[in-house]
């Protein structure tokens, strides 16, 4: 596009929608050369037009040069006093005035991501030619959802589709000082940064990636930093707490001799889930609740003797590794397989978030929990947790970033 006024004619400003304007700096009344210069604008909302758009021309002494779009834009030219002409660029007005001094020609050069060049010539009292640079970028990705772990945080997003892909910044500081960063596809929307440093906070932030004009790469800006602080990971006494929550499992074990009874917070949230099954006609009691080191022992060994070391592990926990210990587990009616796909265990499944509880060991998840599906066997976790990790259709260890697994099998 190249336009030149003072020779344009008002039918080829219609419906043209941002405006630019170029400021001539004060000059001393002579004839001023503004020479060559080059400056950076840089246009960070190419997919999401302004209206204004700005250009300043200043002298060549003078500092900075600003400009953002000037695509669809047309040139007038405005006197500001009788030494000091202003040319403004408009698209709503053809103000241009009747001086035969000015003249000005610009030329644009494309729309595609990368840098562009503007050549500004202005003939007349004040002449001379100025180079100015725009950048058209890709708008940075909109990141939907962190999940923070002991020591991973997945990301997920969405960028343009015209993105070659996307990059993630994460540091622990806020400066990004010795970031890591990860070069993702475009064809990704999840990713999960892991082995991080435990009890630690990251910042993460994200770009994108497009071809440019000249067959390199364009980033966009970087997404705002999120800060995010990893689930606090933490032994008292023996006893594991990940964000102040007990764990137990075939991983994390407790001391043998921990535990006097069923928790009173669990155990009182247990009796009114059983009356509100009783509404729905479903009769829920408690089969087993606090169980001593010494008695899952008992239970462990028995089925050791029945099927085996391997069998009996899938099944029932080994002394000090078993929620029962806690007094936050308790398994309802009965520990027999024949209770899975009743309606009680139906009831179970779908309700006892809503009472602060999870099922411990759903379904299909024997290599993340080490256990086989037990519909009875729910962990009292209290109503924030339950609901979060319920929605999640996480297990436990999942939405900690946990593993379940005995040091010596
Ligand atoms: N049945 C569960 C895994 C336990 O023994 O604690
Ligand atoms: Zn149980």
């Amino acid at each position: 596009m190249k336009l030149e006024i003072g020779m344009i004619s008002a039918a080829a400003l219609l419906g043209l929608a941002a405006s630019v304007v170029i400021l001539m700096g004060a000059g001393g009344g002579e004839t001023a050369d503004t020479g060559y210069t080059e400056s950076d604008i840089n246009s960070a909302s190419h997919y999401s037009r302004s209206s204004v758009k700005t250009i300043e021309i200043h002298r060549a002494e003078d500092e900075m040069q600003e400009l953002t779009d000037i695509s669809e834009c047309t040139i007038t030219l405005k006197k500001k006093s009788s030494e000091k002409p202003e040319v403004e660029v408009s698209c709503n007005e053809t103000a241009l005035i009747e001086n035969e001094d000015y003249s000005l020609t610009y030329e644009k050069d494309g729309d595609t991501a990368g840098k562009h060049y503007v050549n500004v010539e202005m003939q007349g009292k004040y002449k001379g030619n100025t180079l100015l640079s725009y950048e058209i970028k890709p708008e940075a990705p909109s990141v939907t959802l962190y999940r923070v772990r002991t020591s991973d945080i997945t990301v997920r997003w969405k960028a343009d589709d015209k993105c070659t892909g996307c990059e993630l910044e994460y540091s622990m500081s806020k400066d990004f000082e010795n970031s890591k960063k990860v070069s993702l596809k475009n064809s990704d929307t999840e990713y999960t940064i892991k082995g991080l440093e435990k009890n630690k906070s990251y910042y993460l932030r994200m770009r994108s990636i497009v071809r440019g004009n000249d067959n390199e790469d364009v980033f966009s800006d970087w997404s705002s930093s999120k800060y995010e602080e990893l689930k606090k990971i933490e032994v008292k006494d023996g006893v594991t707490y990940v964000d102040g929550i007990i764990i137990v499992n075939k991983t994390y074990g407790l001391p043998s001799g921990y535990g006097s009874g069923e928790d009173p917070e669990a155990l009182r949230a247990f009796n009114e889930m059983c009356s509100g099954a009783s509404v729905d006609g479903i009769y829920l009691y408690l089969a087993s609740g606090y169980r001593s080191y010494s008695l899952q022992e008992g239970i462990y060994n028995e089925f050791v003797d029945e099927r085996g070391t391997e069998g009996a592990d899938r099944v029932s926990a080994r002394p000090g590794h078993s929620e029962h210990q806690t007094g936050l587990a308790f398994d309802i009616n009965t520990t027999a397989s024949s209770f899975n796909y009743t309606p009680e265990a139906a009831w179970i499944a779908e309700h006892c978030h809503e009472y602060g509880f999870i099922v411990r060991y759903p379904e299909d998840k024997e290599e993340i929990t080490g256990y086989a599906y037990e519909s009875w066997h729910v962990r009292y976790v209290g109503k924030e947790l339950s609901e979060k990790v319920t929605e999640s259709g996480l297990t436990l260890e999942e939405y900690y970033g946990l593993t379940s697994e005995y040091e010596n099998r």
